[in-house]
């Protein structure tokens, strides 16, 4: 039995640990050959193939990044369910294992509603996947964010600045509120809460007024209570100037100004996604690598891997599309007590 893996999307932590557990598990345990697809759904419309054994994924679990590339390629830009069956067939392969986010997962349903055989295992750093508690990428991402804003603490306590750290999170403030809690900052500030820029002021002159140098945590998704879609569809930042950062770049001159507290901005972007996953992303994304082997031999064909608890579950594609699992509103107020 022949199996293709693609990894599509933006890339993530611990997709090389996947890709390894899949193919020791499978060609160990199994009999299992597997071939990679390059560049997601791109390498499957264009038959662009790479050998995928044992000698391939040797000690690639602590690597970052994906050993296969990856791609935000449509399969149905590109000849759809017709074109992927056919590169399966004159290629020998039976079934693909789909690494990706909702994007990818999407198309993955479409494809497998039209008989192409592909099992999934959810991919996201923004853990904002439903039907999963957890997405591996995440936590490393947390960590990263937590560290960097470890470091932004020491330095705008020497000098006595305001902090502010824009964390990834265009539509879910899942990082932002694991690494503010970690990094203990006088405020979080999610897309899923909009906030009045006079509550922001409070809490950083209530850390000030403690001798604190402020430390406030922004998701890139985040908006003031005065923004909506269409400040930045019309190009402008939240204050209705034209836009040119982000928000954290937003928000920072806004805070000096209101404060007289010197402020600076750092935006930490793909810092977050890059590198090393951390342990506990490589166990994840090992444990499904090894249950979507275990799919692929029930042929749980429209189903991908997820983690409930502690257990890894198998579930139908539908249950991860058309809603974000976003931060539950207790879980802000959980946190916000802690602010200021
Ligand atoms: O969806 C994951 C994510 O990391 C978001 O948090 C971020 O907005 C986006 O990807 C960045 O994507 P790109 O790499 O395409 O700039």
């Amino acid at each position: 039995m022949s199996i293709g893996i693609l990894t599509s999307g933006g890339d993530c932590p611990g997709l090389n640990a996947v890709i390894r557990a899949a193919v020791l598990t499978g060609s160990k345990l199994h009999d299992m050959e597997f071939v990679g697809f390059r560049n997601g759904w791109r390498g499957v419309v264009e038959a662009d193939l790479m050998p995928l054994g044992r000698p391939e994924v040797m000690g690639i679990s602590k690597q970052g990044g994906t050993i296969l590339g990856s791609s935000r390629t449509n399969p149905f830009d590109g000849g759809g369910a017709a074109r992927v069956a056919q590169v399966m067939d004159e290629n020998g392969i039976d079934s693909i294992i789909a690494i990706g986010g909702e994007g990818t997962l999407a198309a993955a349903k479409r494809l497998t509603d039209e008989g192409i055989r592909i099992v999934g295992v959810p991919k996201t750093i923004d853990n904002d996947l439903s039907a999963t508690d957890y997405t591996f990428g995440f936590d490393t991402a947390v960590q990263i964010a937590t560290e960097s804003m470890d470091r932004l603490r020491t330095t705008g306590d020497s000098h006595g600045r305001c902090m502010v750290a824009e964390v990834m999170g265009r539509h879910v403030g899942w990082i932002a509120l694991h690494s503010g809690m970690a990094a203990g900052a006088h405020a979080i500030l999610i897309p899923e809460r909009k906030t009045s820029m006079d509550q922001i002021i409070e809490w950083v002159e209530s850390a000030r007024d403690r001798g604190r140098a402020p430390l406030i945590c922004v998701a890139e998704g985040f908006q003031l209570d005065t923004m909506d879609d269409a400040h930045s569809e019309r190009g402008l930042d939240a204050f209705g100037r034209p836009r040119l950062g982000g928000i954290g770049d937003q928000l920072a001159p806004e805070i000096e100004h209101r404060t007289g507290i010197e402020t600076r901005a750092t935006t930490l972007g793909h810092i977050q996604r890059g590198g090393t996953p951390s342990a506990y992303d490589r166990v994840l994304a090992t444990r499904y690598g090894m249950a979507s082997v275990t799919s692929i031999l029930e042929g749980h064909w429209g189903r991908m891997v997820a983690l409930r608890g502690t257990q890894i579950v198998h579930v139908p594609f539908e249950d991860a599309l058309g809603r974000l699992k976003t931060v539950p509103e207790s879980r802000y107020e959980e946190a916000s007590v802690l602010f200021g």
